[in-house]
């Protein structure tokens, strides 16, 4: 994992640069022709317009990137990981809508997790996209929180299509994804497994096909 850290750290710095250039080049060149070329103008835009969008999804998925990479400098603090989950469902309000409840089955004295609160909102928000984008109409995302001895366990379930046998196995892999081209990137997992990793937890997956997916995540409790 660590090499795999290093390894996209580096794609990521070497992407950047030419992608600024092709940013910076594309205004430049859409201001020359606005100027010079007015009569095109309206026949342009359309051409401009592609060119931002993709350097802004390739920017977005080198982002992600980045974060993946450094994630392990970050501090640790004492994290309530039940608030944590709380951010992120608000944050994911507008996503949940009317069509998908959300359940939320907590401890009224939960204990404290050592951790880094952005990285565990980081994660929790990637699991949780992940439930919405697996129901399809109308459902459910459970989220239960239990003790089991020295371990807080977290387990979030949706009622969404659930992973086949030939598929599971294969989705904690880094660019693994069965969504549509610009739908997934297939990393989402792959930073959740190495944030769970830097925690000193784990991460797993029940799925059955069009019943529904259970991720559960364990993270010891501070003494
Ligand atoms: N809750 C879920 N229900 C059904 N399938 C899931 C679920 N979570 C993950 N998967 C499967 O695992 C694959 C990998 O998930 P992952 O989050 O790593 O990538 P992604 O969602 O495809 O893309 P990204 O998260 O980078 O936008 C998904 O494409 C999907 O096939
Ligand atoms: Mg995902």
């Amino acid at each position: 994992m660590a090499s795999l850290g290093i390894l996209s750290a580096g794609i990521a710095h070497e992407i950047n640069n030419p992608l600024n250039y092709i940013h910076n080049g594309n205004a430049l060149l859409e201001q020359y022709v606005n100027e010079k070329y007015q009569f095109e103008t309206e026949n342009l835009k359309p051409l401009f317009d592609a060119i931002k969008s993709g350097v802004d999804r390739i920017s977005g998925i080198v982002k992600k990137m980045e974060k993946f990479s450094f994630s392990d400098r970050l501090p640790f603090a004492n994290c309530n990981v039940q608030s944590v989950i709380d951010d992120c469902v608000q944050l994911l309000s507008p996503q949940f809508q009317d069509r998908i409840e959300v359940k939320k089955q907590y401890l009224s004295n939960p204990p404290v997790v050592w951790g880094n609160e952005g990285q565990l909102h980081h994660m929790f928000i990637n699991i949780l996209l992940n439930a919405i984008q697996a129901i399809e109409f109308e459902g459910t995302v459970l989220i239960k929180v239990v003790i089991n001895s020295t371990l807080l366990i977290i387990s979030i379930t949706d009622s969404g299509k659930g992973i086949s046998e030939e598929h599971i196995k294969h989705i904690f892999d880094p660019f693994f994804t069965t969504k549509e081209p610009g739908k997934g990137t297939g990393i989402g997992l792959t930073i959740a497994q190495k944030i769970i990793n830097e925690h000193h937890g784990t991460i797993s997956c029940n799925s059955t096909l069009n019943a529904g997916t259970t991720i559960n995540i364990s993270l010891p409790i501070k003494t």
